[in-house]
């Protein structure tokens, strides 16, 4: 039986059983309490063994991490804090621990210190917490897409085009990178025959099956190689991604802003207890970030009137202001945080620092823009990032051409704004952003088991 189940028990039992790893063992006269943990929930199962108890024989070297399974009867427990406890009749140690070098003592350990035991931090409240939050939210977010008839499809991780364009692909090979590179032709002895490279977004393989089944969405693994050591960025990341056709750039907001909103409200009710570690131990204003999510409709400006809150702010930030700049976390924040006191959605951003694949807006002139959004949130800076797609054909090859873009590649993507093209739009949520705004933990390497960064892979 799992533990979460026993304490939600409505009256005592005979005869159950669990399994779990011990969180403290304390020793009285007569007899001994162990804390059982099995990950089902935040909360231990204490376990009494008498010293008169067949049970007692098996409690020899059982310690802290030790992994056990007891039998016995769940009665109502005479101590604080706990309704249930279960009075053993046996106990068996599965996997001994040895209390000296077990690495997890009761104390509090720091971020940095578990980031080094990444395999045994799953068995803290914190990171155990973290686990079943990213388990439901992921849940969340396959009812949500589900509910609106969405179709969940599988884009590819190994692809031969760079999304983004900004060339931070992973490359996969099967040549022997010791051996000499054939330059006139690099890849003719490679796998595939030609560059391929792990994904930076489905988005570019979501818009061919959009423009069949109308609403689709991916969630996968996607890989970036961008050499910055930010609390924000991980080189491995699971993202969100909506492709719909027949759809704008408002309907594109509309969606994501509901999004976060649904998907927060059934994480809040479906890890009410796990959440609330984090309200009171990691940080205060969570519950008020809760309520910004969930009761308060977003904020909608342009990039223009970004740039002018901005330039107005009376601030002196790190990165300059003028028009043209992609936004840094600063002036996210500050427009976030402080002008706006909720998340914020900016659009039509300039031309110049987006994608080939986004719309270009019909306001010309000097400085052009294209039909991008991004969605901002409180700490967290850029969670969401989407466009209504470039559905014209002379407009995407005029401007893959003025991004020096070979085309080639692109043919099929070409292909779909020859045959049946139709607006469309979509955008991507990293999963880990959102997750460290829902629990306000602070660096992406504690919201994912096994973090990816520079230099850093050693699991
Ligand atoms: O803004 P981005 O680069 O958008 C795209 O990739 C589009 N093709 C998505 C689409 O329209 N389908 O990335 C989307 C989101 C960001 O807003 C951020 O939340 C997250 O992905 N993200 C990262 N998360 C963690 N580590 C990184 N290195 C990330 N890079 C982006
Ligand atoms: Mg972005």
């Amino acid at each position: 039986m799992r533990i979460n189940s026993l304490l939600s028990s409505t009256a005592p039992a005979r005869d159950v059983e669990i399994r779990g790893w011990v969180r403290t063992r304390r020793d009285a006269k007569d007899f001994s309490f162990l804390e059982i943990n099995d990950g089902s929930c935040l909360a231990n199962i204490q376990v009494i063994v008498d010293a008169d108890s067949p049970a007692f024989e098996g409690l020899r070297d059982v310690a802290t991490g030790a992994a056990v399974q007891a039998k016995g009867e769940l009665v109502e427990s005479p101590g604080k804090g706990q309704r249930w406890e279960i009075r053993a009749t046996d106990l068996q140690l599965v996997g001994p621990a040895d209390s000296e070098t077990y690495p997890l003592q009761k104390k509090r350990h720091s971020d940095e210190f578990l980031r080094t035991i990444a395999h045994l931090r799953p068995r803290t409240n914190k990171y155990g917490a973290l686990m079943r939050i990213r388990s439901e939210a992921s849940f969340a977010v396959h009812d949500f897409f589900r509910k609106r008839g969405f179709v969940y499809v599988h884009t590819p991780i190994i692809t031969g085009s760079d999304c983004e364009g900004a060339g931070e692909m992973f490359r996969v090979t099967t040549l022997d990178h010791a051996a000499p590179v054939d330059q006139a032709e690099p890849h003719a002895g490679d796998f595939f025959g030609k560059e391929a490279n792990l994904t930076v977004s489905g988005q570019l393989e979501a818009e061919p099956l959009a423009l069949a089944l109308t609403d689709v969405y991916t969630f996968g693994p996607t890989f970036r190689a961008e050499n910055s050591n930010t609390p924000r960025h991980a080189a491995e990341f699971w993202m969100i991604e909506p492709e719909m056709a027949f759809t704008d750039l408002i309907g594109n907001m509309d969606l994501a802003e509901a999004f976060i909103r649904e998907v927060t409200i059934a994480v809040l009710e479906s890890c009410a207890n796990d959440l609330d570690l984090f309200a009171r131990f990691v940080d205060k204003e969570l519950p008020a970030t809760w309520d910004m999510l969930t009761q308060k409709e977003f904020a909608r400006m342009s990039y223009n009137e970004a740039i002018n809150v901005l330039e107005n702010s009376g601030k002196n930030f790190e990165f300059p202001v003028s028009w043209g700049i992609d936004l840094q976390t600063e002036h996210e924040r500050h427009l976030c945080e402080e002008y706006c006191k909720r998340p914020l959605i900016v659009y039509d951003y300039p031309k110049t620092i987006k994608p080939f694949y986004m719309r270009v807006n019909n306001d010309g002139g000097e400085r052009p823009t294209v039909a991008a959004m991004d969605v901002l949130a409180p700490r967290t800076g850029e969670i969401i990032g989407g466009s209504q797609r470039e559905e014209r054909m002379d407009v995407l090859e005029q401007r893959m051409d003025e991004l020096d873009m070979d085309a080639r590649p692109y043919w099929w993507y070409l292909d779909l704004r020859r045959f049946g093209s139709a607006p469309h739009s979509g955008f991507g949520m990293g999963f880990e952003r959102f997750l460290m705004l829902l629990t306000g933990v602070s660096n992406i390497r504690d919201v994912i088991a096994f973090p990816r960064t520079p230099k850093h892979l050693e699991f």
